[in-house]
C-alpha cells in the first residue's frame, strides 16, 4: 500500500523536539511530500539550535524509514539566518535574488535559450518530462543542456545513471558531464546519494547561481532546467537571475494537480516569463496486455485548463511502465527507444516548444498523438 502523509504525521506525533514539545506542535515541520515511497520534508529551526536538532533529525529519519513502504527519507534542517547587511529575520527570496542578480537578469555565456520545466506539485513527472524533452530537442538538431535545479531531490544522477563527479577546470570552474549528447549538471553529481541537504534560502540561490555561472556549459541552443516542485526560492531565483525564455508546466489531469499547475503558471506570468505551454503527464493508461485505454485520472483536464487560461497546450504523455522503467534504468525512453511511440510524443512536444521559442506561437496546433498498443 502507498505510504500517506497521514502515516508520516502520526509517526512524527510521537517524537519530541529538544524542548520536549511534540514535533508537530512546534510548527517547524514543512509540508510533507511523499512520492513513491520517498518521503521529504524540512524542519525550520533556529540557526543556533541546529546541533541540538541533528540527533533528533537522525532519529526521525529512522522512525519514518520504519514505516512499511517507505524507501527513502530526506529531512532537511533549514535555518534562517540574517545575511550580511540584512535585517535580522527573514530575507524574502525575491529580495535576495534581486540582490545577487543586480539590476536585472544577465544571460549565461554561450547559452541561447533557457527554459524551465515546472509544476506546482511534486511527483507529477517534471524530471521525466524535462529529460525526455531535452533528448527530443536534441533529436531536432539542437545543442541541449540540462540543469537539475532540484537541489533537495536531484534526479539527473539516477535518470542518466551518472556516478562520476564533474572535473574541475583551473580549480574553480566545473566541467559538465555529457550523456546521450546532452550537457548536464546536477548538485547530485557533487554530493553523496541520500545525504540530507541543509539549504537556507540564500544557499539555494548560491547553489543555483554556481551551477549556472561556474560551469563551462559551452555553446548551447536550449538549456532545459528541471525545477523542484512548488513556487518557492528556486523558482524565483531562476526567474529573476536568468532570462528565462519560457516555462513548460507539467500537470497530471486531476483537479488537485491542476490547481497547483495554475499556481505555477501564475508565478511565471507574475515575473513576466512566458508560459510555453502545458504538458499533461500520466494522461491516460493503455493496458499493455489488452490495449484498452483507461482515463484513470480523468484525461483531458490539463488541455481544458490550458485553454481556459489561454496558454498553449503541448501534448499528452500516457502513463506507461516503459517510461518509468527506462528512466529507472538510466536511459530515458527517447534515448533508449528513439523509434518508439513515446519518443514520437516527446518529439511532438519538443517541436511545439521550439516553435514557440522561435516566436511561432500558434504555428502548430497542439499535437494530438494517440499511441496504439
Ligand atoms: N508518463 C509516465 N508514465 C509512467 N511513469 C511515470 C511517468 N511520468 C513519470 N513517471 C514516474 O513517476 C515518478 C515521478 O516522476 P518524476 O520524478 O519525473 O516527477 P517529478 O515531478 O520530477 O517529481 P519531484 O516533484 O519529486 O521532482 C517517477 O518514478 C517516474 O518514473
Ligand atoms: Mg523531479
Amino acid at each position: 500500500m502507498a505510504v500517506t502523509k497521514e502515516q508520516v504525521r502520526e509517526c512524527l506525533a510521537a517524537i519530541k523536539a529538544p524542548d520536549g514539545t511534540s514535533l508537530p506542535q512546534t510548527g517547524t515541520v514543512s509540508d510533507i511530500v511523499v512520492t513513491d515511497g520517498k518521503v521529504f520534508f524540512s524542519i525550520t529551526v533556529d540557526a543556533g539550535a541546529v546541533k541540538a536538532w541533528e540527533p533528533i533529525r537522525k532519529s526521525i529519519e529512522d522512525k519514518v524509514k520504519a514505516i512499511p513502504g517507505v524507501t527513502s527519507v530526506m529531512i532537511a534542517l533549514t535555518a534562517e539566518r540574517a545575511g550580511r547587511g540584512a535585517q535580522p529575520g527573514r530575507t524574502s527570496p525575491a529580495a535576495a535574488a534581486r540582490a545577487t542578480a543586480g539590476s536585472g537578469p544577465t544571460g549565461v555565456p554561450g547559452v541561447k535559450s533557457i527554459i524551465a520545466v515546472a509544476s506546482g506539485k511534486g511527483g507529477v513527472g517534471k524530471s521525466t518530462t524535462a529529460i525526455n524533452l531535452a533528448l527530443a530537442l536534441r533529436d531536432l538538431g539542437l545543442k541541449v543542456g540540462v540543469l537539475d535545479a532540484d537541489i533537495y531531490g536531484p534526479s539527473l544522477p539516477k535518470l542518466l545513471a551518472i556516478k562520476e563527479r564533474p572535473e574541475t577546470i583551473g580549480g574553480t570552474r566545473l566541467k559538465p558531464i555529457v550523456r546521450h549528447g546532452l550537457t548536464v549538471m546536477s548538485i547530485g553529481f557533487l554530493i553523496e546519494e541520500e545525504t540530507p541537504m541543509i539549504w537556507r534560502g540564500p544557499m539555494v540561490m548560491s547553489a543555483l547561481t554556481q551551477m549556472l555561472r561556474e560551469v563551462e556549459w559551452g555553446d548551447i541552443d536550449v538549456m532545459v532546467v528541471d525545477m523542484p516542485p512548488g513556487t518557492g526560492d528556486a523558482q524565483l531565483t531562476m526567474a529573476q537571475q536568468v532570462p528565462l525564455a519560457g516555462a513548460v508546466i507539467v500537470s497530471t489531469p486531476q483537479d488537485l494537480a491542476l490547481i497547483d499547475a495554475r499556481r505555477g503558471i501564475a508565478m511565471f506570468q507574475r515575473v513576466n516569463v512566458p508560459v510555453l505551454g502545458v504538458v499533461e503527464n500520466m494522461s491516460y493508461f493503455l493496458c499493455p496486455q489488452c490495449g484498452t485505454r483507461s482515463d484513470i485520472f480523468g484525461h483531458g483536464g490539463a488541455r481544458h485548463e490550458a485553454e481556459r487560461l489561454n496558454v498553449p497546450f503541448l501534448g499528452e504523455v500516457p502513463l506507461d511502465m516503459t517510461i518509468r522503467e527506462t528512466s529507472d534504468a538510466g536511459s530515458p525512453v527517447v534515448a533508449s527507444q528513439p523509434e518508439g511511440p513515446h519518443a514520437k510524443v516527446y518529439r511532438a512536444i519538443a517541436q511545439g516548444v521550439r516553435d514557440r521559442l522561435n516566436g511561432r506561437s500558434g504555428a502548430r496546433p497542439a499535437p494530438k498523438i494517440v499511441i496504439e498498443a
